[in-house]
């Protein structure tokens, strides 16, 4: 069983970037309770970081092998029809995540365009939208 967890544009700076938003874990960290909780659950996880679009494209195109992925897709959420479409052509189960409760703040963020080809989505839970988000994705790569 193998999963993708995808971080999209600027949560490299997890830890120190608007922690009162986005909290004080850092992006490793948070990496390290993704591949302990995948160890416990019999899983693999490969983790990767981009702040490209293409870069992020590029990823989900080399997933086939892949039985499920999880993503923030960062700002590219709320505007990115090219990653929208990525989703879709790779037909992988693809939870999507989000530290922040986008519907609670801006309201450019309350509109996500992944969320209409993403098996579900967690949004507002911080670290534990990734963990609840990584049981979904096995969950649903078992089914
Ligand atoms: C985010 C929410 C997005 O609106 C924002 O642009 C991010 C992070 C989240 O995890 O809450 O970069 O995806």
């Amino acid at each position: 069983m193998k999963i993708l967890v995808l971080h999209g544009p600027n949560l490299n700076l997890l830890g120190g970037r608007e922690p009162s938003v986005y909290g004080s874990a850092t992006l490793d960290q948070i990496n390290g309770m993704l591949s302990g909780l995948a160890a416990e659950l019999g899983a693999e996880v490969t983790c990767r970081q981009s702040n490209h679009e293409g870069e992020l494209i590029d990823l989900l195109h080399g997933a086939a092998d892949m039985d499920a992925v999880v993503f923030n897709p960062g700002a590219y959420t709320h505007t990115s029809l090219a990653l929208r479409d990525a989703i879709a052509a790779i037909g992988i189960p693809t939870i999507e995540v989000h530290l922040s409760n986008i519907y609670a703040r801006e309201n450019f963020r309350s509109k996500s365009v992944i969320a209409p080809v993403a098996s579900g989505q967690i949004s507002g839970l911080g670290v534990n939208g990734y963990l609840l988000a990584l049981r979904a994705a096995v969950a649903l790569a078992r089914a």
